[in-house]
């Protein structure tokens, strides 16, 4: 019971997979493009000596013990052979998702969990063509999950209570921070949150409140400061004398007051969305040298981020 088959081998696919050898399993991974899944464990091997290199290798065993656990298929039947989990990250499309969940069921016997990576698509729509859903969920990861360690949990409607169990016991062995969903939801928690963020940073920079350089300062500097550690709920108990509910008698008001000013839904298409776009493009040219190198950067601090979380 110790072998986890990824299907899909692009940046999603080869992150669980270090995730998963990081904490001891076999990890057989599938693509159906030929070569893509043996090109993925050189570029994992690559990328954990590096990590090695830098003291950020996670898990108990060292590089090569964690390589020697991966094998790469091109057939999907002998990835699967052995499987107690399979997490899936095919293109986010939903006809793929479905027909490959349709022929994973065909070939594993109906006590193995199928998980699918999906960021925008609900369970009941990712699995609509599986016979046995009880066994079926979406485990949703942030990217790069090496380093931020979120796993959202959402049930099918028909998913058995011990397969979130399970799941959530696998995820917490491997050092990801699991939440469970009670039910679906379209966007899930996070990029729901993430949306209302994004949603009135918009609006502000396109009714000309603030610049788009300041408005994401106002979230590196000042939110995201104290959101790396607590979030919402814990910032407003502990930011009046007697917690939460002292908090929302002093602030209640004024936070529904705002929230009453809010806008409508932000048309990202619009015409006047050009100059937030061109504001942005300033700021950070978007060429490929400009934005990989900005990407390098995000991932190094989140490197240092993850390593200050580890000693907190
Ligand atoms: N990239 C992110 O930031 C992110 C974050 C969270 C979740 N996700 C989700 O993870 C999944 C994968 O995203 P990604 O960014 O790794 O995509 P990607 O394009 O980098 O990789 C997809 C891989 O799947 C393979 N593939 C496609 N169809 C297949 C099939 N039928 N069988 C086997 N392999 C197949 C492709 O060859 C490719 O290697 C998506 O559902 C995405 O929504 C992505």
């Amino acid at each position: 019971m110790n072998i986890i088959t990824v299907i899909g081998s692009g940046l999603i696919g080869r992150s669980w997979a270090m995730v998963f050898v990081s904490g001891g399993y076999r990890v057989k991974i599938y693509d159906n493009k030929p070569g893509q899944a043996a090109n993925c464990i050189n570029e994992i091997q690559k990328q954990m000596m590096e990590l090695q290199e830098v003291g950020m290798l996670r898990g108990q065993l060292n590089a090569t013990q964690q390589i020697a656990l991966l094998s790469s298929h091109d057939d999907l039947e002998q990835a699967l052979q052995g499987a107690f989990f399979v997490q899936e990250c095919v293109f986010e499309k939903l006809d793929v998702k479905q027909n490959l969940f349709r022929d994973v069921e065909r070939l594993v016997s109906g006590d193995v969990i199928l998980s699918s990576s999906t960021s925008c698509l609900v369970p009941s729509a990712v699995f609509s063509m599986v016979q046995n859903r009880c066994r079926c969920l979406v485990s949703h990861p942030v990217n790069p999950p090496y380093y931020v360690k979120l796993v959202e949990l959402v049930p099918h409607p028909d998913t058995m209570t011990a397969t979130v169990d399970k799941t959530h016991a696998l995820m917490t062995k491997v050092g990801q921070v699991p939440v469970r969903l009670r039910k679906e939801i379209d966007g899930f928690a996070l990029n729901r949150v993430q949306a209302a963020i994004i949603a009135e940073s918009w609006r502000l920079v396109q009714d000309g409140i603030i610049s788009v350089q300041d408005i994401d300062l106002v979230m590196s500097e000042g939110l995201g400061m104290r959101y790396a550690f607590i979030g919402p709920m814990e910032t407003m108990h502990l930011n009046a004398p007697e917690g939460l509910g002292d908090y929302l008698k002093r602030y209640g008001d004024g936070f529904q007051r705002v929230l009453r000013s809010f806008g409508p839904v932000p048309d990202f298409s619009a015409e006047d969305a050009k100059n937030v776009v061109s504001e942005m493009n300033e700021l950070i040219p978007n060429d490929e040298q400009n934005l990989s190198a900005r990407r390098e950067r995000r991932d190094h601090l989140l490197m240092g981020l993850s390593r200050l979380k580890k000693d907190k």
